[in-house]
């Protein structure tokens, strides 16, 4: 059976951009941005995205569309007679497991709180209602419920599923969190978040540079659902050769734009409503937003709708990026293993409905794999991407990069070479280091 791939070039771009736009951008981005300082953290991962995330995505795309397979088949295929680079790919569909049995189970608060949310059932005691449903039995039902309507999704394949759930989730995403934006700026003491958010004060940036590039690394990472195989799998379902660096950019602005839209609902909505960071929203926990919001929700008129919307908007933006990373193990297993779309995603579903139970049960595990494990599996798995497109394709890469682009994009073909072989990876590697060193 001949492979699939997308219908067209803007159903690529819709996916890819619904991968990077999810969790990271309105749950993790506000929740990184308050804890590091506001501004400086902003200005630190903006620059991370431009110098780091782009051509590492780009490399990612080279390799997929080079290879039309996913990560492990592209990795192998590209490097005939030595088996070591399949393996790096492999290690990337294994880190899309673990990465969707963490997230799956934030995907099942929203499910959650998009529910309570007709009701405003968690308005009144936003705390107590976080801490009684994030864990356990009731938060492991809510995961079953995300992970089958991601299935779902996946089920019914790359153009049937994932581009036309995509292409009406991406543009609703944007106009939902545009329309709250709109209406949160303009409230009585919405300016105090906006100062937070947007004042430029480099201080926290002297106060704790290490940690501040840590975390902006990581997040850049995440946030362009990189370092896993998903944007290799994505472009290996590119027929025709567009150009890759127009549409990595195009992708790039957009995710970024869409996170600091969620920046523009979230601060003025907490510092309007709730009189600022409390030590809550400030904590630097999973659950900051979901508290702080919601108690904003309470004091607001028509809290209700306003809350629908909002948990609606992060909603199809999580479902967006999970079915990117189920898609992963099921293209391995269809392209690899010889087993249909059907049963590589029933079959695999059922194992993250495990994986992600102990996440849901064990807040020490859920910690653990969505703080440091996801941070460490992403970088090293975007550095070894990166010296694969590197030193392994060389100039094939370059050529890949080329080809579909135009003028001005070939001009940067090379310092992306040089740069993806040397300074990239580089940092990645000492990122890595850091990582490990904080940890012990
Ligand atoms: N980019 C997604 C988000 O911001 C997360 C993701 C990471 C998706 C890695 C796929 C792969 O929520």
């Amino acid at each position: 059976m001949a492979r699939e791939s997308w219908a067209s070039r803007i159903g690529f771009i819709l996916a890819a951009v619904g991968s990077a736009v999810g969790l990271g951008n309105v749950w993790r981005f506000p929740w990184m941005t308050a804890e590091y300082g506001g501004s400086a953290f902003l200005v630190v991962y903006l620059c991370i995205v431009l110098l780091v995330g782009v051509p590492g995505l780009l490399a990612e795309f080279v390799i997929g569309r080079r290879s039309h397979r996913n990560p492990a088949g592209a990795l192998a295929r590209l490097a005939p007679g030595t088996k070591s680079w399949g393996y790096v790919g492999l290690f990337g569909v294994v880190t899309a497991l673990i990465l969707l049995s963490f997230y799956s189970v934030v995907g099942g608060w929203i499910v959650r709180y998009f529910l309570a949310s007709f009701t405003g059932s968690y308005f009144s005691a936003p705390a107590t209602y976080f801490g009684d449903i994030s864990f356990g039995g009731e938060a492991a039902a809510f995961q079953v419920a995300f992970l089958v309507l991601t299935a779902i999704v996946v089920l019914g394949g790359v153009r049937g599923g994932i581009e036309k759930a995509t292409k009406v989730m991406m543009p609703l995403i944007v106009v939902l969190l545009a329309a709250l934006a709109g209406w949160a700026v303009t409230q009585p003491g919405a300016g105090e978040g906006l100062s937070f958010y947007l004042d430029f004060n480099l201080a926290p940036i002297e106060e704790n540079p290490v940690g501040m590039l840590r975390a902006a690394a990581g997040q850049a990472l995440f946030t362009l659902s990189l370092g896993v195989g998903t944007m290799i799998t994505y472009a290996s379902y590119l027929g025709e050769d567009n150009s890759l660096p127009f549409d990595g950019s195009v992708i790039a602005v957009l995710n970024t734009g869409v996170g600091v839209l969620a920046g523009f609902v979230v601060f003025p909505l907490l510092f309007a409503f709730q009189g600022g960071l409390t030590d809550v929203t400030r904590g630097g926990e999973s659950g900051a937003i979901f508290m702080g919001v919601a108690g904003a929700f309470r004091e607001m008129p028509y809290g209700e709708v306003v809350a629908v919307g909002f948990f609606g908007a992060i909603l199809f933006a999580a479902l967006s990026s999970s079915i990117s990373m189920l898609e992963i193990p099921v293209a391995y297993l269809v392209d690899e293993q010889d087993v249909s779309r059907r049963n590589a995603t029933l079959g695999l579903t059922g194992l993250v409905l495990v994986t992600g139970a102990v996440c849901a049960f064990n807040p020490g595990v859920f910690g653990f794999v969505a703080g440091t494990l996801v941070d460490l599996m992403l970088t090293a798995g975007l550095a070894g991407f990166l010296v694969f497109a590197g030193w392994i394709l060389g100039t094939d890469a370059l050529s890949e990069f080329d080809s579909g682009a135009g003028g001005l994009a070939r001009s940067l073909g090379t310092p992306w070479l040089w740069s993806v072989r040397t300074v990239l990876p580089l940092f990645l590697l000492v990122t890595l280091a850091v990582n490990i060193y904080s940890m012990l």
